[in-house]
């Protein structure tokens, strides 16, 4: 795609997404749009193995934007990145078309994988500020991750995932409903066990009262 191609498409997709755009010239001065595009460059370079080159440009872009991308993820079209401080974005993390994600996101691994280490994040998903997704698992097409979310575990498609360790709490737009717990009458093991020991010594009584009725009729035959 040609320079000028692709800064009118950035200029569309972020006029799209940010309500707060007031002309076209403002896109030279989002992170997103000098992070994006130095990205692109440093990509080229590590896909043919000149990784210092590579890495220089990705750490300069991230001292200058707040945005850092490792120049080894793979990243699709109409990525916006909405103000831009503290996002980290890891080697391995391939992310598709038309993503959005605000400041503090980091797409990062949990340290105890090798090779593929970061995450899939698929199309139309929009990854909310400060969330953090930590493995190699997937994150379904037109997701949304909350703010603040720490997310550990695959997300199905068209899904809403909130909290920490996140949870899914929609899906097809539609609410999941939490399993209902009762606060007030919880389970208490000790007087179960009371009461199972109860019953044991209630049929123990009765095995030993019909014994000795057995007994006492026993004696009285050998008697007669
Ligand atoms: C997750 C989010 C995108 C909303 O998605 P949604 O699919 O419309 O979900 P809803 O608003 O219906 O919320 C679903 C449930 O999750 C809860 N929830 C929403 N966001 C949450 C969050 N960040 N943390 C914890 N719970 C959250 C809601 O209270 C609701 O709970 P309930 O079912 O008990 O009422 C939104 O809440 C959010 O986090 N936006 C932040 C966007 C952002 O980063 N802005 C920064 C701009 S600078």
């Amino acid at each position: 795609m040609g320079l000028f191609k692709w800064i009118h498409e950035e200029i569309k997709m972020i006029r799209d997404r940010d309500p707060a755009i007031k002309s076209n010239w403002e896109v030279f001065l989002y992170p997103s749009f000098k992070a994006v595009m130095r990205y692109r460059v440093a990509h080229f370079l590590y896909i043919r193995k000149h990784y210092f080159l590579a890495r220089w440009i990705s750490q300069k872009t991230a001292r200058k934007t707040g945005i850092e991308i490792h120049p080894g993820a793979t990243i699709g079209k109409g990525l916006f990145i909405d103000h831009g401080h503290g996002v980290v974005i890891g080697e391995t993390a391939e992310i598709g078309n038309n993503v959005t994600m605000y400041q503090g996101v980091t797409l990062g691994g949990t340290g105890k994988e090798h090779g593929k280490r970061h995450p899939t994040i698929e199309d139309n998903v929009m990854i909310s500020a400060g969330a953090k997704i930590l493995g190699s698992f997937r994150v379904g097409a037109n997701s949304k991750i909350g703010a603040g979310s720490v997310v550990l575990t695959e997300v199905p498609p068209n899904s809403t995932v909130v909290g920490v360790p996140g949870r899914v709490v929609k899906r097809d737009n539609e609410k999941i409903p939490t399993d209902e717990l009762d606060q007030v009458h919880f389970p208490d093991p000790v007087s179960n066990d009371i009461e199972n020991l109860r019953i044991e010594n209630q049929s123990l009584e009765k095995l030993l009262t019909k014994l000795l009725n057995e007994l006492e009729q026993c004696q009285r035959n050998h008697g007669k």
